[in-house]
């Protein structure tokens, strides 16, 4: 009779995973593709719902008991997330679920981190919240608008970044990083899943 117990077991999958999916949403911004990447990583693996950044759909994600907002860090802040912030409580998602991911070149060290944490008003997301993932850039594929941006930025982006590291944060922007890693998204996964099962 083993032949029954498989098939049954794979309805009761599918049964989950079709009560599953409809938890969760990803919403992300991206420029250069490197943020919709791991988004798009991310969503496969928790078989949930995506969509860019858009101010008039925000809403939408009132209708998800896990939202995950993903964006890339410029000058610091985290693009858009501001927006997703300050209407928390008028969309009525402020007790939902928040994991938010940024990418960015620059080393996220904990002094980095906690910079960039504090500059987008993330201090009381809990740590296991909030993932500040391997971007990438390079002036040679990057937008020209955004190439515009970092260099009207010039060393205003490094005045947060520890001395010791500087040097290294400049020469990912001059002569490009790709750090993007697909192993990078699996604590974020690992968090979905927690919540799913809470
Ligand atoms: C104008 C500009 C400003 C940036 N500022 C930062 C920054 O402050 N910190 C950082 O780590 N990376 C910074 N970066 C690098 C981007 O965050 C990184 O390339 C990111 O992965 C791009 O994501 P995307 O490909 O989804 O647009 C900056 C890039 C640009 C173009």
């Amino acid at each position: 009779m083993s032949h029954m117990r498989n098939p049954n077991r794979q309805a009761a999958k599918r049964r989950a995973t079709q009560s599953e999916n409809s938890d969760t949403i990803l919403i992300y911004n991206s420029s250069n593709g490197a943020t919709e990447k791991y988004a798009e990583w991310i969503a496969e693996a928790l078989d949930c719902d995506v969509m860019k950044y858009s101010r008039a759909k925000l809403g939408y994600a009132s209708m998800y008991k896990n939202i995950i907002f993903g964006s890339w860090i410029r000058g610091g802040e985290i693009t858009r997330f501001n927006m997703l912030r300050a209407n928390l409580s008028n969309f009525g998602i402020d007790n939902n679920n928040l994991i938010v991911f940024a990418t960015g070149v620059i080393e996220p060290t904990d002094e980095y981190r906690t910079f960039v944490k504090g500059l987008n008003g993330c201090k009381q997301l809990p740590d296991d919240c909030f993932y500040m993932l391997p971007g990438k850039y390079n002036s040679k594929d990057c937008k020209s608008a955004d190439k515009i941006a970092l260099k009207a930025m010039g060393e205003k982006i490094f005045v947060p970044v520890h001395d010791d590291q500087v040097q290294d944060a400049k020469e990912r922007f001059e002569n490009g990083y790709d750090g993007i890693d697909h192993e990078a998204i699996l604590p974020i996964l690992e968090k979905v899943r927690e919540f799913r099962g809470a």
